[in-house]
């Protein structure tokens, strides 16, 4: 991929919905779908098996933090959301009534159709929540990566923003923005840009020299997005995205690190270890007795002879690792092994050091760029540096998490996709339409029907069966596992439960399209400039 190419269709719609296993559907409501694994932003991304998601890139697994949220909406409890990264701290605030904000950004390349109402209604759930919550036109995005005009992304934006308003999502509690008309965002982008380089691009997005400059500003207007909500004071964040977008959440949360004026760590020694030789030499300062040494003090010294008197085999490290642990302990000699809480300086003014080394309590030392404290667990010293940074002029970003939906299978079977008229059903087809697109969906019916009866439906592989579970069945998992029960034990014939699923799309779409009318005025008073004054 080149990162550069037009796309074929939105993320939430790319899947193959590829092989599936009973094993992955949840009878109260969630599918699944699998193949390879390939996360790309602009290309046709297309998941086919989640679990591969946990192993290769981290993602992990919702249903695990379940249980810590409060009222989860029904995409939550049925596995629609599939993937968190970091979703504890967004769930901690939730419960304790504390700050967090939910944010999620929008291409107006089509019409906004059901997939982008997962989003929309992720959204609107979090702000009921007690979330600031963000919803945002990605018109710079539209127009650099997929090369829409400026008339063409006034009129989808009005699209997707009133089906937002529709949906429940309150404008004047929560905040509308497009990212092409706020400045805020766009100085944010530039400073994250300070600490992004191309190299990097290159490696997550396939960017090469024949990617345009403006589709890289793209990229850092994203990253700003995502950071934006913690502008006036950090706070955990929640990104509801496709996984497509994976890449743009980690690169988010590399940069609300390297933005941060300190980097907190356990030390134990005055020089820096890495991870894996911090690890080690944690592990033998655990193990090993100070009685057991000449002055009754533990000694770089002593730690860098027991290492290298045990065999590689029994270390569990990498020989560089070894190395490169024993030079540094041998080279500190007698100084004991005491451990500490280090505040790494890596880009504090002078102003935020000298009030960091003040606000310090109990035995530190100072050293050029950096402070070590002798009477401070990691919590707090964490909690120092950022009060510190916020106090000073930093930002004191928290690290946004995100939460990711799996995406829709196609009504005909395959990929959901916007250039598929019959794969899929936006929110601004006529109910009729709608209707008619459910009728002909294939599902994951048998032959005929005495097989259905016998043999039961596949749920599991059904696209229809997906609607109820994604969308008609809102908030009754009753209803939905009543559909899927009937489904699989053959009491329920496709006929039939295509029927009520067309007749629901209808009323839905009805209702729904109903409700765009009616906050026309809303959108009307709305913080948010409908019309570009751009030319092209
Ligand atoms: N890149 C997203 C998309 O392709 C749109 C987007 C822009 C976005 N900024 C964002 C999504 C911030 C989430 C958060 O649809
Ligand atoms: Fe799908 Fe319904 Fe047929 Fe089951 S009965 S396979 S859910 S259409």
């Amino acid at each position: 991929m080149t990162g550069d190419e037009p796309l074929e269709e939105p993320e939430e719609l790319r899947t193959d919905g590829g092989e599936r296993s009973s094993s992955d559907l949840r009878s109260d409501g969630g599918a699944a779908g699998a193949d390879d694994v390939a996360l790309d932003p602009w290309g046709s991304s297309s998941v086919s098996d989640y679990r591969n998601l946990f192993e290769e890139f981290g993602i992990e697994e919702f249903d695990e933090i379940l249980p810590e949220v409060p009222n989860p909406h029904y995409l939550l409890r049925r596995g629609v959301i599939f993937g968190h990264r970091d979703y504890r701290p967004v769930a901690e605030a939730m419960r304790n009534d504390e700050p967090f904000a939910a944010l999620s950004g929008f291409m107006p390349t089509g019409d906004p159709h059901i997939g982008h109402k997962l989003v929309f209604d992720e959204i609107i759930w979090h702000q009921q929540q007690g979330a600031d919550a963000y919803g945002l036109i990605a018109d710079l995005e539209a127009h650099a990566a997929r090369g829409l005009t400026w008339d063409e992304i006034d009129e989808h934006s009005r699209n997707y923003l009133l089906s937002l308003l529709a949906l429940g999502f309150d404008p004047e509690e929560g905040d509308l923005y497009r990212q092409s008309t706020n400045r805020e965002v766009q100085d944010l982008a530039f400073e994250l840009g300070a600490e992004a380089n191309f190299s990097e691009f290159e490696a997550i997005y396939g960017f090469d020299g024949e990617t345009d400059v403006s589709h890289m500003q793209s990229v850092v207007t994203q990253m700003a997005d995502i950071l934006y909500p913690q502008l006036e004071e950090p706070k955990p964040t929640v990104i509801p995205v496709g996984p497509d977008q994976d890449p743009h959440v980690r690169l988010a949360r590399d940069l609300a690190e390297r933005m941060r004026f300190f980097k907190v760590s356990k030390a134990y020694a005055s020089f820096e270890l890495d991870d894996d030789e911090r690890e080690l030499v944690a592990a033998y300062y655990e193990r090993l007795d100070p009685a057991d040494f000449d002055d009754d003090a533990l000694r770089c010294v002593h730690v860098a002879d027991e290492l290298e008197r045990t065999p590689l085999e029994e270390l569990d490290v990498s020989p560089d690792t070894l190395g490169s642990v024993v030079s540094k302990l041998s080279e500190a000699g007698k100084e004991p092994v005491r451990p500490r809480t280090r505040f790494f300086d890596r880009r504090a003014t002078d102003d935020a050091f000298e009030a960091l080394i003040d606000a310090i309590d109990g035995e530190k030392r100072v050293y050029e760029s950096h402070i070590d404290a002798f009477d401070l667990d990691l919590e707090d010293a964490e909690s120092l540096a950022k009060a510190v940074e916020v106090e000073n002029g930093g930002y004191g970003f928290v690290p946004p998490s995100s939460i990711y939906h799996r995406f829709m299978t196609g009504l005909t079977g395959g990929k959901m996709s916007s250039s598929i008229e019959a794969s899929h059903i936006s929110l601004l087809d006529d109910p009729q339409e709608g209707y008619d697109k459910v009728k002909s969906a294939t599902t994951g019916g048998r032959e005929t029907a005495e097989k259905q009866r016998e043999l039961g439906g596949r749920a599991d592989e059904c696209p229809v069966y997906e609607l109820y579970a994604y969308l008609l069945a809102g908030d009754d998992d009753e209803f939905a596992k009543e559909v899927y029960d009937e489904c699989v034990d053959g009491d329920r014939l496709c006929g039939g439960c295509k029927e009520q699923a067309a007749e629901l799309m209808r009323d839905f779409l009805a209702n729904h399209q109903e409700k765009r009318e009616e906050v026309e005025d809303l959108l009307e008073q709305a913080d948010i400039e409908l019309e570009s004054p751009r030319r092209g």
